[in-house]
């Protein structure tokens, strides 16, 4: 027990929400003055959706709780670890072996998605990728919203996670 304090006790903790730009901003400054630059960043910070219970008697809520709930998983899952990475680059730039380690899921591979064309245009990485990825996330929060997921071949279950671990390995495959 001992060794375990003794190994953790030069640890230093920083409260941080992905999703609230301002939360990122004062990690990059603490990051900073602490240290002066970046060697290794993790990218673990991800949420699931909530699912429809089957047996739900105000199916309208549920559905609108659902929407919700995608977006707020893609603002986490997705855009906070790209603003996340994005802002801590030029501390990492400073570091002599730095390295960014994104966590993601086997639902993160591009063949969940069965969408026409956005398959084929997301495996073809090149500059436009950041827009593409964009377009397909509000196309998938537009047909949550029309409730189209089925008739566009969206994936049905944990659907926000699947598309936002898509997102973000494409993402990812953009950084290298
Ligand atoms: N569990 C699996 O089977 C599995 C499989 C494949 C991949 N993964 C991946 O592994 C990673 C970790 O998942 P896990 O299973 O360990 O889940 P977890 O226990 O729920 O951990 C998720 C972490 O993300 C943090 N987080 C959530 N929202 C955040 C936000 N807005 N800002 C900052 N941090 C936030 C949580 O912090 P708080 O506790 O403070 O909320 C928690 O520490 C994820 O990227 C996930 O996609 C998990």
């Amino acid at each position: 027990m001992h060794g375990f304090l003794q190994t953790f006790s030069d640890v230093l903790f920083h409260q941080l929400d992905v999703s609230d730009p301002a939360s990122v901003l004062y990690l990059a400054q603490f990051i900073k003055t602490k240290f002066g630059r970046l060697d290794i960043l993790v990218n673990n910070a991800a949420i699931l959706e909530i699912e429809l219970e089957p047996d739900a008697t105000d199916l309208l809520k549920q559905v609108t709780d659902l929407y919700e709930m995608a977006k707020e998983c893609l603002n986490i899952n997705y855009y906070g670890t790209k603003s996340v990475t994005e802002t801590l680059i030029p501390l990492l730039q400073l570091s002599l072996s730095p390295n960014i380690v994104n966590i993601s899921a086997l639902y993160g591979q591009l063949n969940f998605i069965h969408t026409k064309n956005i398959q084929k245009e997301l495996s073809e990485v090149d500059d436009q990728t950041e827009e593409k990825i964009d377009q397909m996330l509000q196309k998938f929060l537009n047909d949550m919203k029309e409730n189209k997921l089925e008739e566009n071949e969206w994936p049905t279950q944990l659907a926000a996670y699947k598309v936002s671990e898509v997102a973000l390995n494409t993402y990812k495959l953009k950084q290298i």
